[in-house]
């Protein structure tokens, strides 16, 4: 009796947090408005995981933790949409507008004195959401409209899709079932940080931020997507049990106060003119939006009215999109350049004959890698098609191979790096071709740009153009010897007088005493960014405890899989750099961090050895039994295979028992465990 009254008390502190955690994530994400901070939410998030993983029963569906937790699925399942999931007309300009206003006031008089909401045209993809008793139960992809692919896992990462709606439990009570339509899509910046990140990675590149949109939310991995920056906007009722307002502008209005994202930028207008004049208006003002925006929504506001005005084909006719012009043109390519990178990547860029798109003149762009040239049989000579989207960077659609004469070069890729001349590599695998040179020159002043950048040691005042001095001129041939550049050196090269050469140097002397992630960001190791290298500081206590770590240990830690652990310890193997770690740390630039304390490159007692948990154990919850394995160099896995070394059971062990008793894994107690560890 006790136990149940204790139970009831703690599955309803699990509801309460679960509703404040919802309630924060709504005002960071949608509201961009939080009222506590980081840490403090992800004390309530914690407190959240702690109870769950002691009661994994008592996880739902819902829950804030289960934005990401979702295994990875073999493939997507269709479902069939409640209501068709229609697409729109184009009106190419105003006088399509007038058309279309003219054709609906010939077949309803209401048309007449009818209203308008118009919206930004998202360029993402359209999802369907489905809501149970105010809960997400399943999402969709628009498919071929009447049926789409559940994924339900995918879009439960998304931070503004409300798990649970009213995110605020002051709001109002949602129908029983509330189905919603929305775009999925992806913002420019975070579209182009995630290409960079491609890149460095050596993998394929996205073409454009809907494209990106759509392959992150067909992901098979869900933490594949969640690391998507995927964003949301909803903007229609699909179907719905109960009453719904029945005006666009209060649908969005209803939408807004359940706690959905809701574009601010909707507009309620009274007659076609200004209708005209506020799309006018958005053709350039659309740029300042951190999403691709490729036209605006006209809607008629009175929903009747719109679903009595029917359909053509699959377009209904109460509402049409406005397109602007797209901002695509043809130009001829000159010719085929390539840029060493600082991880000796080569990257072809097209040299186009100069072009205006939209008011910009565009002299090249990126042509991604040597397969898409060869893919899309890209000649030199040829008219290309090419797009700007927004601020976005130019990028080639393919050539139009319709007009060729005949003259057009096929492209073949350099044998040797167009910088240093030394032969290139390609592995196999992977479609990126290396110079391998570790004196390449190019390769040295992109390592430099990239040591002194802002997330990396921030030496304020050495550009591109100064870092080419320093290269050229010999003064530097490694990242090591800024620290031991001297004042009469820096006086010798152009341009620079006293004052500069002493700014210099004072900015290279702060740097010293930057933090230890910054150093390993610095670095230029393939795949360790900010993020991966703060996770590593967190480790180990300087750069000679990381050099020591075994690729195996790295990959015990989140976030770093197998290529990133190769990598890391491939980098500190290699001689060139064993010496610029001997320079630094020789120049006093070595820095320790507080937090490195694991001491992850000790063989540590429960290193090379899995486990899995199962029961509930006398003093340890699930969560620090794994974080006890974990600190001590073990891996926790869920489920029990022949790879497993110990299954670790308390009170109410399951099948996994069962399983670990059949494949003869050896079976510890919270005592047993904390007796492997000597404690
Ligand atoms: S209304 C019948 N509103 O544009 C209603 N669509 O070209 C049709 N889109 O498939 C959708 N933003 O994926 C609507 N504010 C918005 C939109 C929007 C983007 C997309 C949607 C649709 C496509 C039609």
């Amino acid at each position: 009796m006790v136990r149940e009254m204790d139970e009831k008390r703690q599955i309803e502190r699990l509801e309460e947090l679960r509703r404040e955690v919802n309630f924060h994530n709504y005002r960071y994400h949608v509201l961009d408005d939080p009222v506590i901070s980081d840490y403090e939410f992800d004390l309530l998030l914690n407190k959240i995981r702690q109870i769950e993983t002691d009661h994994p029963g008592w996880i739902t569906t819902d829950s804030p933790t289960q934005r990401v937790g979702s295994q990875p699925t073999e493939r997507f399942i269709r479902v069939a949409h409640p209501a068709p999931i229609l697409s729109l007309a184009n009106a190419f300009g105003s006088q399509d507008v007038r058309t279309w206003y003219e054709r609906l006031a010939k077949l309803d008089e209401r048309v007449a004195g009818t209203d308008y909401v118009i919206e930004p045209k998202i360029d993402g993809l359209s999802v369907v959401l489905h809501y149970r008793e105010g809960i997400f139960v399943q999402g969709a992809t628009r498919g071929n409209g009447q049926v789409g692919e559940d994924v339900t896992i995918n879009l439960r990462t998304i931070p503004t899709l409300p798990l649970r709606i009213p995110v605020d439990s002051k709001g109002p009570v949602p129908p029983q079932y509330l189905v919603v339509r929305g775009e999925v899509f992806i913002n420019k910046k975070d579209f182009e940080d995630l290409n960079s990140r491609l890149q460095e990675a050596e993998k394929k590149t996205y073409l454009n931020p809907r494209n990106t949109a759509a392959g992150s939310l067909r992901q098979l991995d869900p933490s594949l997507t969640a690391s998507r920056s995927l964003n949301l906007l909803v903007y229609e009722i699909v179907a719905a049990e109960g009453e719904v307002p029945n005006t666009q502008l209060e649908r969005l209005a209803y939408l807004r106060n359940f706690g959905f994202p809701v574009t601010q930028y909707a507009v309620h207008l009274r007659n076609l003119d200004d209708v005209i004049n506020e799309c006018e208006n958005w053709a350039q003002r659309r740029y300042q939006l951190p999403y691709e925006v490729d036209g605006m929504v006209i809607k008629i506001n009175d929903l009747e009215l719109a679903t009595d005005l029917g359909f053509v084909g699959k377009d209904p006719r109460g509402a049409i999109a406005y397109k602007y012009p797209s901002q695509e043109v043809i130009t001829q390519l000159l010719g085929i350049g390539v840029n060493v990178g600082r991880t000796g990547v080569l990257t072809p860029y097209a040299i186009l004959e100069p072009v205006d798109i939209g008011g910009v003149i565009v002299k090249q762009a990126t042509l991604h890698n040597f397969d898409f040239i060869a893919e899309k049989d890209i000649r030199i000579g040829d008219q290309v098609r090419l797009k700007r989207a927004g601020e976005v960077i130019p990028y080639i659609i393919g050539p139009v191979t319709g007009t060729r004469t005949g003259e057009e070069l096929v492209y073949k890729p350099p044998s040797v790096c167009p910088a240093c001349g030394q032969p290139v590599e390609n592995l196999p695998g992977e479609v990126a071709w290396y110079c391998v040179n570790a004196a390449c020159p190019e390769q040295l002043i992109r390592n430099l740009e990239h040591f002194v950048s802002r997330g990396a040691m921030d030496i304020i005042g050495l550009g591109i153009r100064i870092a080419k001095q320093l290269v050229s001129s010999d003064l530097v041939n490694d990242v090591a010897d800024l620290y031991t550049l001297k004042r009469v050196d820096l006086l010798e090269l152009d341009g620079f007088a006293e004052k500069k050469a002493d700014n210099l140097l004072d900015a290279i002397d702060v740097s010293r005493g930057r933090s230890l992630e910054r150093l390993i960001a610095a670095l230029g190791i393939r795949g360790v960014g900010e993020v991966v290298a703060t996770d590593l500081a967190r480790y180990v206590v300087d750069l000679d405890m990381l050099s020591q770590v075994t690729v195996e240990n790295l990959e015990s830690i989140e976030g770093i899989g197998p290529n990133i652990g190769q990598a890391i310890a491939d980098w500190f193997a290699n001689p060139a750099n064993k010496k610029v770690l001997r320079k630094l740390k020789a120049a006093g630039v070595w820095p320790r961090s507080e937090a490195g304390k694991q001491e992850l490159g000790v063989e540590r007692s429960l290193s090379k050895h899995t486990f899995v948990i199962t029961g509930t154990l006398p003093n340890l919850s699930r969560q620090q039994t794994k974080e006890f394995i974990q600190e001590h160099g073990g891996k926790v896995k869920n489920t029990v295979s022949k790879k497993t070394n110990y299954l670790v059971a308390g009170k109410n062990p399951g099948s996994k028992l069962e399983k670990a008793h059949s494949l003869n894994v050896a079976i510890l107690d919270e005592g047993g465990l904390l007796g492997l560890v000597g404690e």
